[in-house]
């Protein structure tokens, strides 16, 4: 049978399906593993080989062996290179002016990273006109898809007024749904004396402001920045103005983030980077991701986080860029997948994994992050053989082609 209107890629080398059946026990995503067959979105890691795809209507319609595909209105050879569900880049801060590089060279000659260095870049947004600050957006949209980034998430939190806030939401709107309110990124200048008055507005009226805008809200939950009981209370409000929660945890020293995140119901504890064996106990058991985000650790010389140690633990793992100014300026999943495997010892499905179905299930996604039958058309194909050569070409350009909803809108099959 002919899908209409419908678009067939074959001889796939590889084709990463993500509709595997879990290893462990069903119901629960495992490490390398979602959900399972029979519950909606990822499964586990899955691929086939010499494999065929069919497109119709923006959703993937028909997977298998290329020997056996159904006709189709259009076709694409992919000439025995792999194809992957789009990367989903779960946590990226891409709403902002200037940039940070003297600092980071600064770092690589051994001064540390501080978390007051994000007032820097509120200052250049706050004084940044509208068009400057989507014209920078736009450019890192176009970057991560060109990329292989077909779902990503999108921050405010260099703005941090009620004025700013709204209108960084408002631009991340534009460019995508997964946009989260991060008013309680830091505590700007002009509320240093005063950071209970600076909770106070971020909890009433710039969560009034911005909770239409968004669909999470999250806190950076730091020494420097806010504790326990103030992340608590900021995700409380939030919840109550029916955004989803998540977290900015662990990133820079031990802390409660982890915990904080899992009393609140977080759909990810992100970064993750210093864990106590309690934290790790409360990932792998909590209907949360850990989602790691190496671009930071490589960008600011700390440690990178134990992937092993999650997964082993049975944690639900996901990868994204962090993309931001100061702690991580790269836009590139294919990057991060190569830190992984390389310094956080990922398996190289497991790495996919989690920045493909890990990134969804961190958005508490079902449509994207796999290539099962009825799951959006969001494809990458490689210049590559198979999905391993992500890392083991490491800084080599290998997206050729970018698929969003079955449209091309990136490069050329
Ligand atoms: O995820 N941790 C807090 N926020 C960002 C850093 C932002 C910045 O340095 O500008 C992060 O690393
Ligand atoms: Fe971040």
């Amino acid at each position: 049978m002919a899908y209409p209107g419908s678009t067939l890629i074959t001889r796939i080398g590889e084709l990463v399906t993500n509709d595997g059946d879990p290893p462990g026990p069903a119901g629960r995503p495992g490490g390398a593993g979602g959900p399972g067959r029979g519950a909606p979105g990822p499964g586990a890691f899955a691929a086939i080989a010499d494999a065929a795809l069919v497109i119709s209507d923006g959703m993937v319609a028909w997977t298998g062996p290329a020997a056996r595909a159904p006709a189709a209105d259009a076709a694409v050879d992919a000439a025995g290179r792999a194809v992957l569900p789009g990367f989903v880049d779960s946590h990226a801060h891409l709403v902002f002016a200037g940039e940070r590089s003297a600092e980071f060279a600064a770092r690589m000659a051994g001064r540390p990273y501080r978390a007051g260095g994000i007032l820097v870049t509120v200052e250049a947004t706050r004084a940044a006109p509208d068009a400057a600050l989507r014209a920078n957006l736009r450019r890192l949209a176009a970057e991560m898809r060109s990329q292989g980034t077909t779902t990503f998430e999108c921050k405010s939190g260099y703005g941090l007024t009620v004025r700013d806030e709204a209108r960084g939401l408002a631009l991340a709107a534009e460019v995508t749904p997964e946009v989260t309110y991060l008013g309680a990124h830091v505590v700007p200048p002009e509320f240093a004396g005063d950071p209970a008055g600076y909770l106070d507005l971020v909890c009433g009226p710039m969560l009034a402001a911005c909770a239409p805008r968004a669909r999470w809200i999250d806190v950076f939950c730091e020494r420097g920045a806010f504790g326990a009981q103030e992340a608590a209370a900021v995700l409380a409000a939030g919840r109550a103005a029916g955004l989803g929660a998540r977290v900015h945890a662990n990133q820079l020293g031990p802390g409660p983030g982890v915990r904080v995140a899992a009393e609140a119901g977080a759909a990810s504890a992100d970064h993750c980077t210093y864990l106590t064996g309690a934290d790790v106990d409360t990932l792998a058991s909590a209907p949360m991701t850990a989602t790691l985000l190496p671009g930071a650790e490589f960008a600011t010389r700390h440690p990178y986080p134990d992937a092993r140690r999650l997964l082993d633990a049975g944690a639900t793992v996901a990868l994204a860029t962090d993309c931001n100014p100061g702690s991580s300026f790269t836009s590139s999943m294919p990057f991060c997948i190569a830190l992984a495997v390389r310094e956080m010892r990922m398996t190289t499905q497991e790495a996919v994994w989690a920045a493909t179905a890990g990134g969804a299930l961190a958005l508490r996604r079902t449509d994207v992050g796999h290539l099962g039958v009825g799951a959006r058309a969001d494809l990458v194909l490689l210049d590559a053989p198979s999905h391993a050569y992500l890392a083991y070409r490491p800084g080599v350009p290998l997206v050729a082609a970018v698929w969003q909803q079955g449209r091309l809108v990136a490069g050329t099959p």
